[in-house]
């Protein structure tokens, strides 16, 4: 028997149960700048069970649910309880808290007490910054939310469900996906599960201001656009006053029947930029809502294969990183951590960074506005995902709303990527064009990218070195272009572009050349290609800036190596060496974003001897001890800033 959402659900009984009870609240839409206001932090120890049958919401055995909390007493028949429960600390992963953790893909509950005294005619919301991957929020033993999405923000709106004194928070996390989710459950990374980011209590006042976007109007340097949002008891013909009082701008502004209030002004800013970072306090006044937040203004476009920043072409010293933190296991989060990744990335000289292959805490987007450090932003739109799914295409375009609508004031972020190693096909071109046409609605004053493919590139020329090894063409002639020819490049302002030229293609060729009966080691193919890279040059089949969103090789942090050794830093270095050489010959490429910053996490890397788990890509080791590769790049970035700068 299935029940209908438009009719009463069947007679609840404890033995008895809707299988997906609707939520009570349901999501609220997002607040912007939540990390700008007061709140209170539920962080700390949460008591836990580990659910792994799954059986918390809908088994008969659980009477109701494990979200109604604790039974009445002594003579209630319950097979759960909290009290007295091992925790988990939130914020935080729970693979590196807890041994039995590490690998544990499915549901864990968590339990939170406070205490609260309501206002009166004030509004309370529930944040979260994110927890992976789907949950279901309760309160005071009632379902009020449920949320999919492993690196996005959401809240609730809970002043109808908070009591005077103590109230029970339950959340259930599942850390699984799906093939119809984003991202699915295929990743080369690991799947860190919990509640990973910050939880707070944010009171805001009768009337609020819901969201404000206060940024420059694409193409213009002086011509502010503002759209804000209120909610509440007054949003509708409400005045709202926009302050930016180190600019001398103050202007009134009119919401209409919906609570928006929109307008364009001008304004005379120094621009944000990577040398000089600068952000203004913006004040946003409804009523008796106050909300300040400090906002950078810069333009960012495309002329010709150019990408210009503040009209001026910038080249983008980058580096590609995970949300792990450096120094110590596990999901980074908060400020500390954000604050030594800026750290490592400064001390590359680099002024960009890939936040791959999910949105990144906020703490992390916000130190990169402050640092002048150029962010490309992602969905995890990675490996395995059913592009045919009308399902997965909802998430992701649900999880990238979410994201701009967290950042879209950050004038750090320049790209929004849409895709990472997606292979051509007319579902995912069709897919992929349906989340390029919505993001670009939601923001139109950022470049669109992804990272494409590069194996098709790399094959090409693979073969060509092939046919010299086995002298079928002459030693000296020169490879083919890298052809970057993925149909999804028509939609990108920015073509980035993952290519392992020294790490991945050497061992195909080398068996592939035996299997013909030619006797050729790895290693020869490996010196081959390393001679041969200085010589590879770069096309975009339109004509459109690229960025070398990926390149690298692992190394074991103090294993050295002569020649060709693979996972040894000298091999790294010689890899690195040649890349930024080959990269430095094609004028169209104008980034860098090499794979990666630290080791990482992973179930895809098997190697007991080498990698443990570890991709060993970084140039930092699982430790954040610098490898060899480190000066490689940062000098070749000095070279290139003191050129800019
Ligand atoms: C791919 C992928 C990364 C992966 C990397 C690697 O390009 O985008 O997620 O970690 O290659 O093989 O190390």
């Amino acid at each position: 028997m299935t029940t209908r959402w438009d009719e009463a659900p069947p007679e609840e009984t404890p033995f008895h149960k809707p299988a997906d009870e609707r939520p009570e609240a349901g999501l609220a839409p997002l607040l912007g700048s939540a990390l700008c206001r007061p709140a209170t932090a539920l962080h700390g120890d949460w008591r836990i069970i580990i659910d792994q049958s799954n059986l918390g919401e809908t088994n008969p055995m659980m009477y109701g649910g494990v979200g109604r909390g604790e039974a009445d007493g002594p003579d209630e028949l319950l097979e759960y309880s909290f009290d007295g429960n091992d925790t988990l600390s939130v914020p935080g992963d729970w693979n590196t808290q807890r041994p039995e953790l590490f690998w544990y893909r499915g549901v864990v509950w968590y339990r939170r007490d406070f205490d609260w005294r309501r206002p009166s005619g004030r509004r309370v919301y529930l944040y979260f910054g994110g927890a992976n991957f789907r949950k279901s929020v309760y309160l005071n033993g009632r379902l009020l939310a449920r949320h999919a999405g492993g690196f996005t923000p959401f809240n609730i709106d809970v002043t109808d469900y908070l009591v005077d004194g103590n109230n029970r928070l339950i959340v259930k996390v599942d850390s699984r996906s799906g093939a119809d989710e984003i991202p699915t459950e295929f990743n080369d990374w690991l799947n860190y599960g919990g509640i990973t980011r910050e939880v707070l209590l944010i009171e805001l006042p009768p009337t609020f201001v819901e969201h404000a976007v206060v940024q420059l109007r694409p193409g213009s340097r002086d011509t502010l656009r503002v759209r804000v949002r209120l909610a509440g008891v007054r949003a509708a013909g409400a005045p709202v006053r926009l302050e930016i009082p180190e600019a001398g701008v103050s202007q009134d502004l009119l919401t209409d029947a919906d609570g928006l209030a929109q307008g364009e002004l001008c304004a005379t800013l120094e621009p944000w930029s990577p040398q000089a970072p600068k952000r203004y306090r913006v004040e946003i006044i409804a009523g008796e809502d106050r909300l300040a937040d400090d906002i950078g203004f810069r333009s960012i476009e495309v002329a010709g294969d150019q990408i210009l920043l503040n009209g001026k072409p910038v080249f983008l010293r980058g580096i590609s990183m995970h949300e792990e933190r450096l120094a110590a296991p596990g999901r980074a989060w908060g400020p500390e951590d954000a604050a030594a990744a800026v750290d490592a990335i400064r001390a590359l000289g680099a002024n960009f960074v890939r936040l791959a292959h999910y949105p990144h805490n906020e703490y992390m987007v916000r130190a990169c506005d402050a640092a002048g450090i150029l962010v490309w932003a992602e969905l995890p739109v990675y490996h395995a995902v059913d592009f045919g799914s009308a399902d997965a295409l909802a998430s992701a375009q649900r999880q990238y709303a979410e994201m701009i609508a967290r950042d879209v004031n950050r004038a750090a972020v320049v790209f929004w990527s849409i895709a990472n190693e997606t292979e051509p096909g007319p579902a995912r071109d069709a897919f992929l064009g349906a989340l390029a046409r919505q993001v670009r609605a939601l923001d139109d004053s950022r470049l669109l990218t992804a990272a494409l493919h590069g194996n098709r590139g790399m094959r090409r020329v693979g073969e060509h070195l092939a046919m010299q090894i086995v002298g079928m063409i002459p030693a000296d002639a020169p490879p083919p272009p890298v052809q970057i020819d993925d149909p999804l490049a028509e939609q990108l302002d920015v073509v980035g572009y993952n290519q392992y030229f020294g790490w991945y293609t050497c061992g195909p060729i080398a068996r592939e050349l035996r299997r013909r009966g030619i006797p050729i080691r790895e290693a020869d193919v490996r010196e081959r290609m390393l001679a041969a890279m200085p010589g590879f040059r770069y096309q975009a089949a339109c004509g459109k800036p690229i960025v070398i969103s990926e390149f690298g090789a692992e190394a074991v942090k103090g294993l050295r190596g002569e020649g060709t050794r693979v996972f040894s830093e000298d091999y790294q270095v010689r890899v690195y060496e040649k890349q930024l050489e080959m990269l430095s010959a094609s004028p169209a490429i104008r980034g860098l974003s090499p794979w990666i910053l630290k080791d990482f996490r992973t179930p895809y890397r098997l190697h007991t001897k080498w990698q443990q788990y570890w991709n060993r890509k970084g140039l930092l080791s699982e430790h954040g001890e610098r490898k060899l590769a480190f000066d490689v790049l940062a000098s070749h970035y000095r070279a290139l800033r003191d050129g800019d700068d």
